[in-house]
């Protein structure tokens, strides 16, 4: 969507704060031992109290509150029985719905104790969601934002997952444009425009940056095995800093 006016954007605000509270919560409670269905179920309880809707499920009927995906998964994890592990990279996306609004902002946690490489990886994920931020501003084009987070991830020795991007959000969870790319590239030359709402979301992975779908029809894996982590705010592009929908 594009944000016309400030009843749109306080909406759209409400909804952002919530999706980050609940990524807060839900990585504040992660713990070696505890099953991923079980930090699911943290989270469709945060949402339920806040009176939002878990837009994976109201979107997709996707098996699931929200998206938990495990060291080699980079993105729509199913929550289930599989037991969280010392050492996992965890990573939760949260995306709600209230009021007709969506916001959508993941993030990947490390399990204690972190080896010293995934600490890194980790750190050069937030990176490069923090130069795509500072790149995408109005009167820009799309391509820009891969050039600022590869010119993070490449000298740390990651790649960017090709067939995730960001995209358009906020009167449903995914919109036009989509597959905004995070990698560079030149083809990417529509302009960013004031007011537009997007994702910004890098995945890095240590690997080749494909992904392939698993057999339960939902989960991405990095086609190698290879590590993946991702992370993920929704954004309004301004002609200056964007404004942080999901920060808390
Ligand atoms: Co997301
Ligand atoms: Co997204």
């Amino acid at each position: 969507m594009t944000v016309r006016n400030e009843a749109e954007l306080a909406a759209l605000l409400r909804i952002g704060r919530i999706v980050g509270l609940t990524l807060q919560h839900m990585g504040a409670a992660i713990e070696a031992g505890m099953s991923t269905a079980e930090l699911d179920a943290i989270g469709a309880r945060f949402l339920q109290q806040q009176g939002a809707r878990s837009a994976p499920i109201l979107t997709y009927n996707f098996p699931g509150h929200t998206c938990i995906s495990i060291n080699d998964e980079a993105a729509h994890g199913i929550p289930g029985q599989r037991l969280i592990q010392a050492g996992d990279l965890v990573n939760i996306d949260v995306s709600a719905e209230m009021d007709g609004f969506y916001a959508d902002s993941g993030s990947s946690f490390g399990v204690p104790p972190v080896s010293d490489a995934r600490r890194r990886m980790l750190a050069t994920g937030r990176q490069a969601l923090d130069a795509a931020i500072d790149a995408a501003r109005a009167g820009r084009r799309l391509s820009a934002i891969g050039k600022a987070v590869e010119r993070v991830t490449r000298p740390a020795g990651y790649r960017i997952i090709r067939e995730l991007g960001g995209h358009g959000v906020g009167r449903g969870l995914h919109e036009p444009p989509h597959a905004i790319p995070h990698y560079f590239n030149r083809a990417a030359r529509d302009k960013l425009r004031e007011g537009m709402v997007l994702t910004l979301e890098p995945f890095l992975t240590t690997g080749k940056p494909h992904i392939r779908k698993a057999d339960d029809g939902w989960t991405l894996r990095t086609i190698d095995g290879a590590l993946a982590v991702q992370f993920e705010h929704t954004v309004v592009i301004t002609r200056g800093a964007p404004v942080l929908v999901t920060a808390v």
